[in-house]
């Protein structure tokens, strides 16, 4: 799709996405592309990333660890190499834990793994964003896929992740409060259940699934299209105030009805 557009609402826009080679992170990079933004789509799995890139016109294919900061450097420097600015960041970039279990059943080496990606991941590819975004002069958005784990609802088997996520929430606020200065806009985008390869075991077994959805108030999981335009929304001028945004997604559990945005 052309990208070039004067009436796309990203046109002449820069972001770059992380964990673009896959579920979210791919939605998300497509539906950028789409509205007319230049996409730096990065990812640890390079075939993944080339094959986001491939289809979309205005896309580039990065190899990234979010977990090392050259990495991340290496990542900010490319998009503005190919595009010559970078005006957005969208952290998609996760992990899972292997297998569930019960929290006093993990071992360091997994709990760091996943806080390493999910958290440390998150705050590298924010920072390097940011000190391109603060270089440049102007504006920035940023939307940090966090999880409705790390805001109110723990789930059972995964507290390295919930921990992580937890952490992210926090971080995107810190980061909200502290770049707000040079116009740098933080949010969380905290999912529910969606489906892409991350989640797709526990859909397998058509039992299960319905003992998951049967928590969710519309029955369903969500779809990565439904967290892309939520992205979309957050990086364009219609969201112009940083919005501290609780999960958008149905939730497990009755006591975990929808809650509507909170301003900061
Ligand atoms: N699927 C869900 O139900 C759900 C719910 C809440 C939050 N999330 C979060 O959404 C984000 C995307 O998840 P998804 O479901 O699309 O998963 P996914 O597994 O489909 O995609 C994750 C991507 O991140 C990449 N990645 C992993 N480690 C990396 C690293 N070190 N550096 C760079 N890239 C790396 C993977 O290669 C993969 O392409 C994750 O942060 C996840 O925790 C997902």
């Amino acid at each position: 799709m052309p990208n070039d557009q004067e009436n796309e609402m990203f046109a002449g826009r820069v972001g770059l996405v992380t964990g673009a080679g896959s579920g979210i992170g791919r939605a998300v990079a497509e539906a950028l592309v789409e509205n007319g933004m230049r996409v730096g789509c990065a990812d640890i799995d390079a075939a993944a990333a080339a094959e986001t890139a491939r289809n979309l016109d205005g896309a580039l294919a990065i190899t990234m660890d979010v977990r090392d900061q050259g990495s991340c450097e290496a990542a900010v420097e490319a998009t503005i190499a190919e595009f010559g600015r970078l005006d957005a960041l969208v952290t998609a970039a996760g992990v899972q834990v292997r297998e569930k279990m019960r929290a006093d059943e993990f071992d360091r080496d997994e709990f760091a793994r996943i806080v390493d990606v999910n958290l440390i991941g998150t705050y590298l590819s924010a920072r390097a964003a940011a000190r391109a975004m603060i270089a440049q002069g102007w504006s920035g958005r940023m939307v940090l896929i966090g999880s409705i784990g790390g805001q109110t609802t723990p789930m059972f088997g995964i507290a390295p992740y919930t921990a992580s996520k937890g952490g992210v929430t926090m971080l995107g606020r810190s980061l909200a409060y502290d770049w707000a200065q040079h116009d740098i806009r933080v949010n969380v985008l905290a999912p529910g259940v969606v489906r892409t390869p991350m989640t797709a075991a526990s859909f397998a077994d058509p039992e299960k699934y319905r003992g998951l959805v049967d928590h969710i108030p519309m029955g369903r999981v969500a779809e990565v299209g439904e967290m892309a335009g939520v992205a979309v929304f957050l990086l364009s001028d219609a969201a112009g105030w940083p919005l501290f945004a609780p999960p958008l997604t149905p939730k497990r559990g009755p006591r975990h009805c929808f809650r509507p945005f909170q301003s900061a």
